[in-house]
């Protein structure tokens, strides 16, 4: 399949886990690829990998903190691939101390990085998919941004949760620009945010049998879902949520 002939692919947090298995999806799909990350190295690394398999890529360091550093990627976007047609906003952080052990610079740095940078994201992109007549936003929540329980981070799940209802209101404001814009909710997916987990048998044994399917998510099995939202198949899908989490959430 090549459903993305043409567009141009902006993916924040890329040069590992899930977001560098969207890079190399929609690339193999024939889009055009930027991938940003505050990992120089791997991201370096991911853009020359994926340039030797013919993906057209450009890697950019990008702090999704920093508006300075959003303002800069896009503009050396437009300037080598011309437009914006997708914004993945992946970049993010997990915390998982309770409300009381968690410290006001831990909340305040989980939802800046998680959160702010999504908008960020988000605010400067909608000008320029409003220049080429639409665009699609795909937002990188998680189920603990749905629903709570009481080992979750707190810092964690506000930050999620702020993430929901950005794409709800992101999709409400730009409709009439041609601008959809939907959030992708992972459980748990065995990429190294869950090293702590998936490093220490028990505990991934106890993981496992809180997931129906019996076993944690892979990466392109979350890609393939946001695939699916930047695609013309999901045209009429925006202000939605895609649950990806083996089941977890039906019970
Ligand atoms: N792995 C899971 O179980 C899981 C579950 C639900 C949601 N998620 C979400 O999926 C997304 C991708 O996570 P992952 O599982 O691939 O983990 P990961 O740790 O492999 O990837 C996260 C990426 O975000 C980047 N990042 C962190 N801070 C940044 C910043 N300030 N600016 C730019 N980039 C920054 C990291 O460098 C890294 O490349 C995250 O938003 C995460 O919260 C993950």
């Amino acid at each position: 399949m090549e459903r993305f002939s043409g567009k141009v692919v902006f993916i924040s947090g890329g040069a590992k886990g899930q977001g560098a298995e969207e890079a190399r999806m929609f690339g193999s799909e024939n889009a055009k690829v930027v991938i940003t990350d505050i990992l120089d190295e791997p991201g370096t690394l991911l853009q020359k990998k994926l340039t030797s398999i013919g993906i057209d890529c450009l890697y950019l360091h990008l702090d999704v903190t920093k508006e300075s550093e959003w303002e800069k990627a896009y503009a050396e976007t437009l300037s080598k691939f011309s437009k914006v047609d997708i914004l993945v906003n992946n970049a993010g952080i997990v915390s998982r101390n309770s409300i009381t052990e968690t410290s006001l610079e831990e909340w305040e740095n989980v939802l800046k990085i998680n959160a702010t940078g999504s908008f960020l994201g988000t605010k400067l992109a909608v000008p320029i998919m409003q220049e080429i007549g639409g665009g699609s936003i795909i937002n990188i929540s998680s189920t603990g941004g749905l629903v709570s329980s009481p080992t979750l981070g707190a810092a964690y799940a506000s930050s999620k949760a702020a993430i929901h209802l950005l794409t709800k209101t992101t999709a409400l404001q730009y409709a009439k620009d041609n601008i959809r814009c939907n959030s992708v909710h992972p459980g748990p997916i065995a990429t190294d945010m869950l090293d702590e987990i998936t490093s220490n048998p028990e505990m991934l044994e106890l993981y496992e049998q809180k997931i129906p399917l019996g076993r944690l998510g892979k990466p392109e099995e979350v890609a393939h879902a946001v695939l699916f939202l930047a695609s013309e198949e999901a045209s009429f899908i925006t202000g939605t949520e895609l649950i990806i989490d083996g089941g977890m959430l039906a019970q």
